[in-house]
């Protein structure tokens, strides 16, 4: 054992000696390779842009949407501004951190997913070599290290599938499977309201902070009246965090939502204020 330890030092340091003779140093010779082959990547950027804008047309009478360069689309699909509902679902590769931001479902909690938490991680990932001081290599000895280090990309791996398989957006007013559900006035109502992003529907939602209605209200079940009462400002009254609705809707609209939710509670279509 301590033999090979001794040939290993003998090895570096003969080839070190050799290098430090007869070798390049890093500056220029290196620094020199790098600025030439940067340049070059940057060369080969601004050629393709010039050639997809050399291939892209514009976009004209004859063609609306314009017509697609060599490297990519002219555009995607032009910015809605009239798209009041979108569906906010980052790239893949940030799907752990739009997980975090579903763990913590509180407003006052943002605070950790969105600066606390990254900052520790960024201070930890700084700090490590002054922490971790020991001089041994072999994984064996470093139980604390290689478990973090090991722990990271699967806290990683497993924020990224929650976040990928998180219920998406309703599109509109499918918020139930029943389509009877659906084409009562209520149900464009809930897609106005946005009351999907609080709470989970047949069809999609958040998963909170709101309760799930996806079989209707626990509370209330199939009493409009108190559906109606709770939905218009009782519940911001009792300090839930929901929004009082009676600012936006008038009575009629806040009975059809009401009629909309204690429908969900039998999957059928609940007369209007009830039985
Ligand atoms: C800002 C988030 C938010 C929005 C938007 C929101 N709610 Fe809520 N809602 C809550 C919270 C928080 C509660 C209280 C916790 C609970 O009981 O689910 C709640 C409770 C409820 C309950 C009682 C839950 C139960 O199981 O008995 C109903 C019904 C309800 N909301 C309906 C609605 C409707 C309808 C809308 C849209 C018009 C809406 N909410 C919009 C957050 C929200």
């Amino acid at each position: 054992m301590a033999r090979k330890v001794i040939n290993r030092r003998v090895r570096y340091e003969t080839e070190y000696g050799a290098q430090k003779k007869e070798g390049h140093a890093f500056f220029p010779y290196a620094m020199f390779h790098d600025v030439v082959v940067n340049l070059l990547i940057v060369l080969i950027i601004v050629l393709m842009a010039v050639v997809w804008h050399a291939t892209a047309g514009p976009i004209n009478a004859s063609h609306p949407a314009g017509t697609n360069g060599w490297f990519g689309a002219l555009y995607e699909t032009k910015a809605n501004p009239a798209v009041a509902q979108t569906e906010p679902r980052p790239e893949w590769y940030f799907l752990f951190l739009f997980e975090l931001l579903r763990v913590f479902k509180q407003p006052w909690q943002l605070i950790f997913a969105t600066i606390i938490i990254p900052t520790l991680l960024m201070v930890m990932l700084i700090a490590w070599p002054f922490l971790d001081t020991g001089r041994d290599r072999r994984l064996s000895r470093r139980p604390a290290g290689v478990a973090l280090g090991l722990a990271t990309p699967a806290v990683l791996i497993a924020l990224t599938l929650a976040g990928a398989s998180a219920p998406g957006a309703i599109s509109g007013a499918n918020i139930s499977k029943n389509p009877a559900i659906n084409a009562l006035p209520g149900s464009q109502l809930i897609a106005d309201a946005a009351c999907a992003t609080c709470h989970t529907f047949p069809t999609g939602g958040a998963s909170g902070p709101g309760s799930s209605l996806a079989n209707g209200s626990t509370k209330y079940g199939t009493d409009q009246k108190g559906l109606a009462t709770w939905i218009g400002h009782l519940a911001n009254q009792s300090g839930t965090g929901m929004p009082a609705f009676d600012q936006s809707f008038n009575q009629q609209q806040i009975d059809q939502i009401a009629q909309v939710i204690a429908s969900l509670k039998t999957n059928s279509v609940q007369p209007l204020g009830g039985s």
